[in-house]
C-alpha cells in the first residue's frame, strides 16, 4: 500500500489525540503527537533553569537536548536525552511551557525537520497545530478538530479526576483560553485550519463518532486502505 498522511489540528482538548490514537490503531500506522515535542522542549528548559520568556536560551539549549520519540502500541513513548518522559510532560505548567517554547522559529524548524522525517518513511497519523499547514502540507488528509471551550474544559476536569487529581472547571477553561490566544495569535505557523481540511466539530460527538468520520474521510481520500 502506498505511504499516506493524515493531519490533524486543532485547539488545547478538541479530542486529537483520543481520537487520531484510536485511528491509528484502527489503520495500523503510527501515532505522531508533535504537542509532545514542544512539551519534552519546555521540560528540558525548566530542568535546566532556563527561563522560557528568554529565546536565545531556549534555542541554545536544543543542542544539548537529545529527543527520541518511540511509535508504541498505545500511542507514542518520548525520550529527553533516554529518560521516558511520556507521563512527565502531561502537566498544565508544561502545556503552558509548550506553548510558550512554540512561538520560536527556531525551536519549530528542529520539531518540523523531525516529524517531516518521520512522515517521509511510514504512514502516520499526526497531530498538532501546524500540521496541515505547515509540515505536511501534502497530507492526504487534513481535519481541523474543533470543539466548545465549555466542553473542552469539562474533558479536560474528567481527565484530571480520573487520575485522581482535584480540577477546578473555571480555572482550566481559562487556561484553555490562554493557551488557544496564544497558540492562534504567534506570529510563526500560528494554528489555523488549513484551506483544504475538513472540520469536524467534535462538541457533541463521541469518540467513536469523530473517529468513524475520519476513517470515511480516508476511505474516500486514500485509496486501497
Ligand atoms: O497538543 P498539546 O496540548 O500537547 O500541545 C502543547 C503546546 O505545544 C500547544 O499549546 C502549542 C504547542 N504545539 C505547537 O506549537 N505545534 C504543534 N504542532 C503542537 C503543539
Amino acid at each position: 500500500m502506498k505511504r499516506f498522511a493524515i493531519a490533524v489540528d486543532g485547539p488545547a482538548g478538541s479530542g486529537k489525540s483520543t481520537v487520531a490514537k484510536a485511528v491509528a490503531r484502527k489503520l495500523g500506522i503510527v501515532y505522531v503527537d508533535t504537542g509532545a515535542m514542544y512539551r519534552t522542549v519546555a521540560l528540558h528548559c525548566i530542568q535546566e533553569g532556563i527561563s522560557l520568556a528568554d529565546e536565545a536560551a531556549v534555542v541554545a539549549s536544543l543542542d544539548g537536548l537529545n529527543m527520541r520519540i518511540q511509535p508504541d502500541t498505545d500511542g507514542q513513548k518520548i525520550f529527553l536525552n533516554e529518560e521516558d518522559v511520556t507521563a512527565k510532560i502531561r502537566t498544565a505548567e508544561i502545556g503552558r511551557g509548550a506553548s510558550d517554547v512554540g512561538a520560536y522559529q527556531k525551536v519549530r524548524e528542529r520539531m518540523v525537520e523531525i516529524q517531516q522525517k518521520m512522515a517521509k518513511e511510514l504512514s502516520v497519523i499526526m497531530d498538532g497545530r501546524d500540521i496541515g499547514t505547515v509540515v505536511l502540507p501534502e497530507a492526504e488528509v487534513k481535519i481541523y478538530l474543533d470543539a466548545g471551550v465549555e466542553e473542552r474544559a469539562r474533558r479536560r476536569v474528567g481527565e484530571l479526576e480520573a487520575k485522581g487529581e482535584t480540577a477546578d472547571f473555571e480555572e482550566i477553561k481559562k487556561l484553555i483560553i490562554q493557551r488557544d490566544y496564544n497558540d492562534m495569535n504567534r506570529e510563526h505557523s500560528p494554528l489555523k485550519k488549513a484551506d483544504d481540511a475538513v472540520v469536524l466539530d467534535s462538541t457533541s460527538m463521541t469518540v467513536e463518532e469523530v473517529q468513524q468520520a475520519i476513517l470515511d474521510i480516508v476511505q474516500e481520500r486514500v485509496k486501497n486502505v
